[in-house]
Parts: C-alpha cells; sequence; structure tokens
C-alpha cells in the first residue's frame, strides 16, 4: 500500500498587518494584555478585494514549486476554509481554474481549526487506496471577514493567510498516522452563528465562550496526544517537532508540557499571524521547514482542535 509522503510545502500571508497597537486605537485593550493572554503580537488581514482563493492560490503555487510539480501532476485538491470566497463553486474548483488544472476532483472541506488535519487524512486515505498520487492539500482562510470588529473577546484573536503541502504516493513512511475526532455537542461554545442557511445571515460573526473552550481544548489535546503515542508504540522523546495549530501560545505551552518538549522543539507562529483556522498548522509547518529547522527523516507530530468541536492529529516521518 503507498504511503503519503510530503513532497512540497508552501505559504502566503496577506501583506497588511494588523498589529495590537493598531487594535487599542479601536477597541478597549492593550497590547500587553493580548501579549500575556494569547502570545499573538500582530496579524494579516486581507484588503478589499483579496480573497481566501487568492491567498490558497499563493501558498500552493509556493506547495507545487517546493515540490518540482506542475498543476496538471495533481489529481486530487483539498481546501479546508470555513471562510470560501462564496457558497459554491468551492473555493477548491474556484483555486483550480486559477492554476490552469482540469478534470481532477477538487472539494472544499469545513472542519474549522482542525480543517487541515482533517484534509490530510482524507488525502492520505485517497492515496493509500491508489485513488490519487499526487494531493493539493491547502488551509486558507479569511477569518478578518468573520469577526465583530467591535468585540475585543474574538476580534483580537484571529487573522488571515493560507498554506499548502503537496503530498505524493510513495514508499517511504509519509503520514504514520491519522486521527480525527468530532463532538457537535460543543456547539454553542464556539461559533458563527448566523448563516444565509438559517435566515439569519446579519449574525454572521464568530462568538466565543473563550475560558470553555480554553479547558476542553487542553484537556482533548492532551488526551489526543497521548492516544496518538500509544497507537504507534512511540513515547514522547520519538517526536522531533510539534507542528501545534496556533491559537493560543498558552494552549501550545500546555500541549509541549505534556509531551515532556523543550518549547524549543515546538514550531511557534502565533504571535507572528494570530489564529489563522485550518491555515495556521500548513503555515507553520512551511516556516519550518523553509528555515531549515524540520530536516528529512524527523517525526512530526501535528494537532488542532477547533469550532464543532472538531480535532485531530497527524504522525509524519517527513
Ligand atoms: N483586551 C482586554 N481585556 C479583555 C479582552 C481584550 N482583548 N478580551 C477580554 N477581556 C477582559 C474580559 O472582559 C474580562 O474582564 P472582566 O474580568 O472585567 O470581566 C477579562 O479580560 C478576563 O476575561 P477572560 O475571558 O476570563 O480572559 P481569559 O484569561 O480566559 O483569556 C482568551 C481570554 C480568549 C484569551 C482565552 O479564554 C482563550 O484563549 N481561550 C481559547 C480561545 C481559542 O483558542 N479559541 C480558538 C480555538 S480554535
Amino acid at each position: 500500500m503507498p504511503a503519503s509522503c510530503i513532497l512540497g510545502t508552501g505559504s502566503y500571508l496577506p501583506e497588511r498587518v494588523v498589529t495590537n497597537a493598531d487594535l487599542e486605537t479601536m477597541i478597549d485593550t492593550t497590547d500587553a494584555w493580548i501579549r500575556e493572554r494569547t502570545g499573538i503580537e500582530k496579524r494579516h488581514v486581507v484588503v478589499d478585494g483579496e480573497t481566501c482563493c487568492d491567498l490558497a492560490e499563493k501558498a500552493s503555487r509556493n506547495a507545487l514549486d517546493a515540490a518540482g510539480l506542475q498543476a496538471s501532476d495533481i489529481d486530487l485538491i483539498l481546501v479546508a476554509t470555513t471562510t470560501p470566497d462564496q457558497f459554491f463553486p468551492s473555493t477548491a474548483c474556484l483555486l483550480q481554474h486559477r492554476l490552469d488544472a482540469h478534470g481532477c476532483p477538487a472539494f472544499d472541506l469545513q472542519a474549522v481549526c482542525a480543517g487541515f488535519v482533517y484534509a490530510l487524512d482524507v488525502a492520505d486515505k485517497y492515496i493509500r487506496c491508489g485513488a490519487a498520487r499526487h494531493v493539493l492539500v491547502v488551509g486558507a482562510e479569511t477569518f478578518s471577514r468573520v469577526l465583530d470588529w467591535t468585540d475585543r473577546s474574538t476580534c483580537v484573536l484571529f487573522g488571515d493567510g493560507a498554506g499548502a503541502v503537496v503530498l505524493g504516493a510513495g514508499d517511504q513512511p509519509g503520514i504514520i498516522s491519522s486521527r480525527i475526532y468530532a463532538d457537535g455537542a460543543y456547539k454553542d461554545l464556539l461559533q458563527i452563528p448566523g448563516g444565509h442557511g438559517n435566515g439569519r445571515p446579519d449574525e454572521a460573526f464568530v462568538e466565543m465562550k473563550g475560558n470553555e473552550v480554553f479547558r476542553f481544548a487542553v484537556t482533548k489535546l492532551w488526551r489526543l496526544v497521548d492516544e496518538t503515542l500509544a497507537a504507534n508504540g512511540l513515547s514522547r522523546s520519538d517526536i522531533d517537532w510539534l507542528i501545534p495549530h496556533q491559537a493560543n501560545l498558552r494552549i501550545i505551552q500546555a500541549t509541549a508540557r505534556k509531551l515532556d518538549l523543550p518549547m524549543e522543539r515546538v514550531v511557534v507562529t502565533v504571535h507572528e499571524h494570530g489564529n489563522t483556522s485550518s491555515a495556521s498548522i500548513p503555515l507553520a509547518f512551511d516556516q519550518a521547514v523553509r528555515d531549515g529547522r524540520i530536516q528529512r527523516g524527523q517525526t512530526l507530530l501535528m494537532e488542532a482542535f477547533g469550532g464543532g468541536f472538531t480535532w485531530g492529529s497527524t504522525l509524519i516521518k517527513y
């Protein structure tokens, strides 16, 4: 059975930057509060006319270049996003057209901040069963468009961006294990309550019970990390790099403590771009690949948690 190997990574952040100091002029907050509670220093935000597909395209082209492949080599395109350009066509179809790749299946996958690990799970299964040889997996978001910029409890946390990987069928280990979960019983803790679907389009902004989300995330991620290691017969010291969802530095530190991993072996980018939802893991992954921290042959653990609730992990031999 073929394995899903990482052939290339790419990412893109929009040029416009909103710093904590900028937010101080807009809402009742301080740079010190945001840094202390979240670790975030700034976030990138799209400008008028710039869309999720624009970010996805740039990240995808970077990943294809890194993989040494053309878009025509790709036989499945998956875009994890909660903030698509349109209801339909899917952002994956829009992206396919931009890349001038035609005919291969292309679809969006919505699991909020766990979207990228969900999409890796799907891609891995396509590759393992022989249905695809090269899969483009993208996490792309314009969360700035679904924030209430007067709500200080949420608008300071999120940002826009995109990350992508090209997976290829190979005989190297690649993705060793993938675990995804959901529990809709927690739907009210983190949500965008309104939308055209329920006739409440005016309420299409993020709402969150921050404390409860924080507690649940830490508990679930601790259990997830233990399960992932046990299921694969690994011990904590076998992990070279933790690439966590970049939501909050304190949640990342708590997971690293659970793994006994020093923060030097955790890829942290949350200070640079805030929570970019499904884009956050591939953004962090690409940065650490490009700056040479992540090396071939190393063992990587990705973990994510998001609205739904959804959560999951991907274990990779890079
Ligand atoms: N600036 C200044 N004060 C703020 C603020 C802001 N941006 N946002 C909230 N506050 C205030 C609150 O109003 C509250 O004031 P009060 O005590 O007078 O009522 C106080 O800060 C403490 O609020 P609280 O919500 O208890 O803070 P917290 O320590 O839990 O931190 C979060 C808030 C959102 C940073 C934290 O709960 C969190 O990170 N949760 C998880 C969020 C997350 O990761 N979500 C995405 C998952 S994918």
